[in-house]
């Protein structure tokens, strides 16, 4: 029997448990007696005089929301039994009146954790943030990852690759219980959302922590992590392989000519390639060689991190003169190499790729004032992930690609994928106990997402597919599979928002829908969104759920077909690699 606080005491006496008042459970002496005590919880002792607890009233949460919330503010610390390390979370605790019997947890993005545990509030819900035990307050986990050259640190890269989240959940849930007075077979509904990183993050949770979650919702998974990040300098390694460094206008003028082309193929011209496999069937980007463009000067800003037209960390701003030219026969070879994706010397595919009609960030080139030229640019997100995690030097960035051929960015990824398997590359396919639990997930990823190549989400998906249903019919697996995992492509949509290029649609309420589907069993079978501008701002589509495409065929909605001809531009197998990559 847990031993309740005298405030939880009182709490519980009261007609209902929602009776007492916020400032009557925020206190030092509540929370430490709703810690679950040690040996409760394999491998975590708390340490109760590590409590504090306080009241916060009218504060904002949740980005882009006007509305306040009071609540207790409340850090905790454990340590790993034996090991003497220090972990911190802090929880945020809605007012006892407010509390819906949830808990969430937000993700992080980048090499971030979140840091921001009121993400909960809006939805009546208990959620924490955690310094993983490497001060993942202060710092991000690529600060830390080694000690020094050559050294890893192996704790940080297991409690950012999916333990601190872990932990932090199956502290809060016992502790949510603890802090309202709850008994402990009360159910408490635990959501996952998070985005890009954070869409890793949840997939490490659905993955490592099954049992723990009701719903996860997880947007562009920067998963499978060492094909992922070493992706990033594919196209600088053609740039530099073709000795070709085109103006960005000229790349941009490919994107935007090809958004132009492949807008119909889907049945309606609103802007958007809701059929990036119709434009890879159907166009042929050696059309548009000898276009003319045309870009002003500009002080332009590159984003960090491939967050497209969005701002990011580690953004900074470059002076660009006015590019004046035609679309060469070398721009369309290299849009078509960055489209066709990573193959090694011997024509055997390492990775997947953006789809055609994605902006080619990561192609971009830097503008060279002393020798008027345009030079390489090699983007940190893969730089960094070379130097650091593959050759284990502590520098930020590859200074170069001298003699780096595709064979060698298959190496780097072989190397990645093989030495953070079991930490950072997050592709467990066997999802039985988040399915048999009860766990519903949804998982979305923009259509045109510059960063995280939307193919890599199919990939994931029909991997778990095939490991969990292989003794029923396709058509069975889908009908199987679609009761507790739902995967949606947004159309249009780039990385974790939506695409400046292409005014589609994009998904908002994503919570509401998946509390709708855990609490109250009804389950989604189209996601709805919303376009936010353009032409048709304010229109309401329903995506169409994978592997069903959407199509505009009945002249008022977009309908969800089954093209086999267009799945199969989807599917893809690694042979590069001697293991299968999930
Ligand atoms: C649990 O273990 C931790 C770490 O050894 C210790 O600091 C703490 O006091 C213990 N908790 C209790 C209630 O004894
Ligand atoms: C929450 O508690 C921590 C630890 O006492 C404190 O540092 C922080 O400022 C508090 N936050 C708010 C919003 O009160
Ligand atoms: C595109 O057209 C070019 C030139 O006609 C041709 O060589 C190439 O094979 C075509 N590509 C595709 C994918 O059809
Ligand atoms: C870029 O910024 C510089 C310095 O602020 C300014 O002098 C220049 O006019 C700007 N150029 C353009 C094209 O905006
Ligand atoms: C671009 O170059 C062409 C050919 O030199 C010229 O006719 C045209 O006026 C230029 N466009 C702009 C906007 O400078
Ligand atoms: C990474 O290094 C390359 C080559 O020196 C440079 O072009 C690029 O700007 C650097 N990127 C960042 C984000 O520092
Ligand atoms: C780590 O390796 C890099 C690259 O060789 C070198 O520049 C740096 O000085 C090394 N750092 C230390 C602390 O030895
Ligand atoms: C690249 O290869 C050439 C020839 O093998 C060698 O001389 C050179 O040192 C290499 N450069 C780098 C940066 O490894
Ligand atoms: C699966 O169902 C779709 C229609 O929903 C149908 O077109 C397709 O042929 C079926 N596939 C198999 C293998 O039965
Ligand atoms: C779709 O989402 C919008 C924006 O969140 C909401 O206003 C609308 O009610 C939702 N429609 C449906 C059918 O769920
Ligand atoms: C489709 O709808 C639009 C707008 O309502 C209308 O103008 C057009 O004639 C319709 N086209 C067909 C083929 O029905």
């Amino acid at each position: 029997m847990r031993q309740y606080s005298r405030a939880a005491v009182a709490a519980l006496a009261a007609t209902t448990a929602h009776a007492a008042s916020l400032s009557d459970v925020c206190t030092v002496s509540n929370v430490q007696s709703a810690l679950p005590s040690n040996g409760t919880l394999l491998g975590i002792d708390l340490i109760p005089s590590a409590v504090t607890a306080n009241t916060v009233t009218d504060a904002s949460a949740g980005m882009g929301s006007s509305a306040t919330y009071d609540y207790c503010n409340v850090t905790i610390a454990y340590t790993h039994t034996g090991k003497g390390d220090k972990v911190v979370v802090k929880y945020a605790f809605p007012a006892p009146s407010d509390f819906e019997n949830r808990f969430y947890v937000a993700g992080g993005g980048g090499f971030s954790l979140s840091s921001d545990a009121t993400g909960g509030l809006e939805y009546g819900a208990a959620s924490g943030a955690t310094d993983a035990g490497y001060d993942a307050f202060s710092y991000s986990y690529d600060e830390v990852v080694l000690y020094g050259n050559g050294s890893i640190n192996w704790d940080a890269t297991y409690m950012f690759g999916y333990q601190a989240l872990g932990e932090m959940t199956k502290i809060g849930k016992p502790l949510t219980q603890g802090f309202y007075g709850l008994s402990s077979d009360q159910k408490i509904y635990t959501y996952y959302e998070g985005c890009s990183d954070g869409g890793r993050e949840g997939m490490s949770q659905v993955q490592r922590w099954g049992d723990e979650y009701d719903g996860v919702i997880a947007g562009a998974p920067a998963f499978r992590f060492a094909q992922q990040q070493v992706n990033h300098v594919f196209p600088a390694t053609i740039e530099h392989t073709m000795d070709y460094y085109p103006p960005p206008c000229e790349l941009d003028k490919i994107v935007t000519e090809t958004i132009s082309a492949c807008d119909p193929l889907d049945g309606r011209t609103d802007g958007v390639v809701s059929r990036t496999d119709l434009c890879m069937l159907n166009f042929n980007l050696t059309s548009l060689i000898g276009t003319s463009y045309y870009c002003a000067a500009q002080n332009y800003t590159s984003l960090g991190f491939g967050f497209s037209k969005r701002q990011a960390e580690g953004s900074t701003t470059s002076y660009q003169p006015a590019q004046n030219g035609t679309i060469t026969a070398e721009g369309v070879a290299l849009a078509q190499a960055v489209y066709d994706g990573l193959h090694d010397s011997n024509g055997k595919r390492a990775y997947l790729s953006w789809q055609i009609a994605a902006e080619l960030s990561d192609a971009d080139t830097t503008y060279d004032s002393t020798t008027d030229s345009w030079t390489l640019d090699i983007p940190s997100t893969g730089g960094e992930y070379v130097t650091k995690f593959v050759q284990l030097l502590n520098i930020d960035n590859l200074s170069n690609l001298d003699n780096v051929t595709y064979d060698t960015l298959v190496d780097w990824m072989n190397t990645g994928m093989i030495r953070y398997i079991d930490s950072l590359q997050t592709t467990v396919v066997d999802l039985t106990e988040f399915q048999q639990s009860g766990g519903k997930m949804i998982h979305y990823h923009g259509e045109s997402d510059p960063s995280i190549p939307t193919a890599s989400s199919v990939h994931y998906w029909q991997g778990v597919r095939q490991a969990m249903y292989p003794d029923v019919s396709y058509n069975e697996s889908l009908s199987q599979m679609s009761d507790w995992y739902q995967l949606y492509l947004v159309p249009g949509a780039a990385h974790c928002g939506t695409n400046s290029l292409q005014p589609g649609p994009y998904p908002e309420d994503n919570m509401e829908i998946m509390i709708n589907w855990v609490e109250n069993g009804v389950k989604p079978s189209r996601l709805n969104a919303t376009v936010s501008s353009g032409t048709y701002e304010g229109e309401t589509q329903m995506l169409c759920q994978w592997p069903s495409r959407p199509l505009w065929s009945s002249n008022t909605t977009f309908s969800c077909v089954y093209d086999q001809q267009s799945l199969n531009t989807w599917d893809y197998t690694f042979d590069a690699f001697k293991m299968p990559v999930f």
